[in-house]
């Protein structure tokens, strides 16, 4: 299909999803204009189905030069209180609020009432409390996809500490970085996480990080019952540390701007940025976004697969769904134990109505054929989401027919860590949906395209996708380093939020995300600047330099391709090759694993010393025809002496 057909490609959306809709097309329009014209009453009222202990007087105050952005400023309130508490109070403690389902089929299965998630939380908010943990100190947590891991971020918002959540898969060096960088003295963890069967040694590799970086203490959450290293008084096991803690721990009220957490996340230069999200606006963002994103219906079971170490996890297994007393499943496993089928397995088991995964899983499991979904009785789906990265209309369509039937909507949902929650997207009982196209932008947003010149495009056309306006769940600083903040985001055009993406409007409106703009690229969703591959590469003996590109990928939306070049007098071997992969494994982690190692006498550079990129990424995506100017290389010979490089592996 050519560009053109595929923009014009309309999927209806299903008749019964409008019935009991949150949001219907006509309420859609009204809606979103009254969220521009009437920002401040349109947001106050969605604030006002949370509790505050006290309202806000004020809604958006913000500027995007100078930058300065607040919502809610004067209001108090805690995101634990209504993810958790208020649900209680409303009598509905015995509704289940987390399902976990083990990495192991066989496994028990827990279900935690919002009255026991109450008691869990406050256990670990005291525990906290215990350590010497105290309002506005950050909290490392570093675990599994156990409920523990939840209860450690609602612990740490009850009592006003800021969680900073590291992903399971990094590296003892990548939380060293970012134990560091926010001064993070108390890391919660498990002994083992399990995937696949196979362990993740968790607690022996904050270990190794504590080598590098102090800390004051650590709990650590029995999982496994694996037998670790345990270091006198600085490391406790929670069941026994938990064993004597009070039964009551009152929600700090904070204010609206107050920290809540911080993520970090891979930017086009440096080392990865700790975005800082905020209390009022983020609770407001995710509350609103769960509840007509997902038209979120009471009593259904929610399934998001994304794991709670990125933001997708923070912001809709944890806050979002919670904040609107819905029923999250939280999945340990992967999706290819012990078979392709375990996402279909599950669903059938706990009959999921509404399920929200990443493109590069639903193409991993189209490779393996339609046999693995046709064996499970899915008719529990009510709405499927994608997100992570532009999704291909191929993949989007077998998800659609082979495992929504051809009847049940998707919601292609574009967002970023920094965003908060859910930017673009189609609404289930809104809007017709097209392949490919992650659809209109949600309330409060105003997406602009701009040229590289920073003029502004209209109408039906392509360019870098920026947003005009703030909304309530933006983040707010780069902790430690508010200038990198306004340089990354609001400096390349002034005055407006520029994404890092690239991005199509159609003669619809509908938005089309084509990728990255600058050096960040997207492996199975993943985000990982180019940058930190080069410097973990470099950091190696033989290597003198290296230069990372993305380049496409079938599975993983796009691969990590690397040249290297070594240093005078080095061999390069297949050994070296599989040494070189597995030293970025150990620097970073297995989601940074290079596919494609090209070892190159040099690098393509104009002459004042800039690498050029634009070669490099041609040439690893094969694409020889269209290299563009060459003349201003310092030693246009290189370009050939690639090109053979790359046919000849
Ligand atoms: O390039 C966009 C892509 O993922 C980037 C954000 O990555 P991260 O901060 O890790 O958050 C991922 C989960 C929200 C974006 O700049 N991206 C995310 N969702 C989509 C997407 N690209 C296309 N379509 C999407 N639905």
């Amino acid at each position: 299909m050519t560009d053109q057909a595929v923009q014009q490609e309309w999927v209806r959306m299903p008749a019964a999803a409008a019935d009991g809709a949150a949001c219907n097309a006509s309420q859609y329009e009204a809606m979103y204009a009254r969220s521009i014209e009437d920002a401040d009453g349109f947001w106050a009222e969605q604030a006002a189905r949370l509790d505050w202990f006290e309202k806000p007087t004020k809604v958006a105050d913000w500027s995007f030069d100078p930058v300065d952005i607040k919502w809610f400023e004067d209001g108090k309130l805690n995101i634990c209180h209504n993810a958790v508490d208020r649900h209680v109070d409303a009598g509905n403690g015995n509704r289940v609020a987390l399902i976990f389902e083990p990495d192991d089929p066989e496994g028990e299965v827990r279900h935690i009432t919002y009255a026991e998630l109450q008691g869990e939380v406050v256990r670990m908010a005291n525990s906290l409390k215990k350590l010497g943990v105290a309002k506005g100190d950050r909290v490392t947590i570093y675990m599994p996809m156990v409920p523990e891991g939840a209860f450690a971020m609602l612990a740490c918002a009850r009592i006003g500490a800021i969680h900073s959540v590291i992903f399971g898969g990094f590296s003892p060096d990548a939380i060293a970085g970012r134990v560091e960088d926010c001064e993070s003295d108390w890391i919660v963890t498990a002994d083992q996480g399990l995937r696949g069967s196979k362990k993740v040694p968790l607690k022996a590799n904050v270990d190794a990080a504590l080598e590098k970086v102090p800390a004051k203490g650590v709990l650590v959450v029995s999982h496994t019952g694996a037998d670790v290293a345990m270091t006198e008084g600085r490391d406790h096991w929670y069941h026994e540390y938990s064993a004597d803690v009070a039964d009551e721990c009152p929600c700090e009220p904070m204010n609206a701007e107050d920290p809540l957490f911080i993520l970090y996340t891979s930017g086009s230069t440096g080392s990865p940025k700790g975005v800082v999200h905020t209390t009022g606006g983020y609770s407001v963002w995710t509350e609103t976004t769960f509840r007509y994103v997902f038209d979120y219906r009471p009593g259904e079971i929610y399934w998001c697969t994304a794991d709670i170490g990125w933001v997708t996890g923070h912001s809709y297994i944890v806050y979002g769904p919670l904040q609107n007393g819905a029923t999250a499943l939280m999945f340990e496993g992967v999706p290819n134990y012990p078979d392709h089928d375990r996402f279909w397995a599950v669903c059938e088991k706990h009959k999921v109505n509404i399920f929200y995964t990443a493109p590069t899983a639903i193409r991993a499991l189209m490779r393996e054929g339609e046999g693995h979904v046709a064996k499970h009785d899915l008719s529990s789906l009510r709405v499927m989401g994608s997100v992570g990265e532009p999704i291909n209309p191929e993949a989007w369509r077998w998800y659609h027919e082979t495992v929504g039937g051809g009847t049940v909507p998707i919601v292609d949902t574009w967002w970023q860590t920094e965003t908060g929650g859910i930017m673009i997207t189609t609404l289930p009982g809104a809007h017709d949906m097209k392949p490919g196209s992650a659809g209109k932008p949600f309330f409060g947003v105003c997406p602009q395209l701009v040229d590289n010149d920073g003029a502004v495009l209209e109408g039906a056309t392509e360019g870098n996708l920026c947003i005009t306006r703030s909304w309530p769940g933006q983040a707010r600083t780069v902790y430690g380093d508010h200038d990198r903040f306004i340089q990354t985001y609001f400096s390349t055009y002034k005055g407006k939020y520029f994404t890092g993406d690239g991005c199509r409007r159609d003669k619809d409106g509908y938005y089309w995300i084509t990728g990255r703009v600058d050096d960040v690229i997207n492996v199975s969703g993943h985000r990982m600047g180019t940058a930190e591959v080069e410097s973990a590469l470099v950091l190696h003996a033989k290597v003198s330099e290296a230069a990372v590109v993305g380049y496409p990928h079938d599975i993983k939306g796009q691969g990590i391709y690397c040249y290297v070049t070594l240093n005078a007098g080095e061999e390069h071997s297949d050994e070296l090759m599989g040494e070189l992969r597995q030293w970025v494994r150990k620097e970073i982690g297995p989601i940074a694993t290079p596919d494609h190692l090209h070892f190159t006498p040099a690098l393509p550079k104009t002459r004042s010393g800039k690498i050029m990129r634009r070669i490099l990424r041609k040439i690893a995506e094969n694409d020889y025809g269209s290299l563009g100017d060459t003349s201003t290389l310092a030693d246009p010979g290189i370009v050939d002496t690639l090109i053979d490089g790359r046919m000849n592996r």
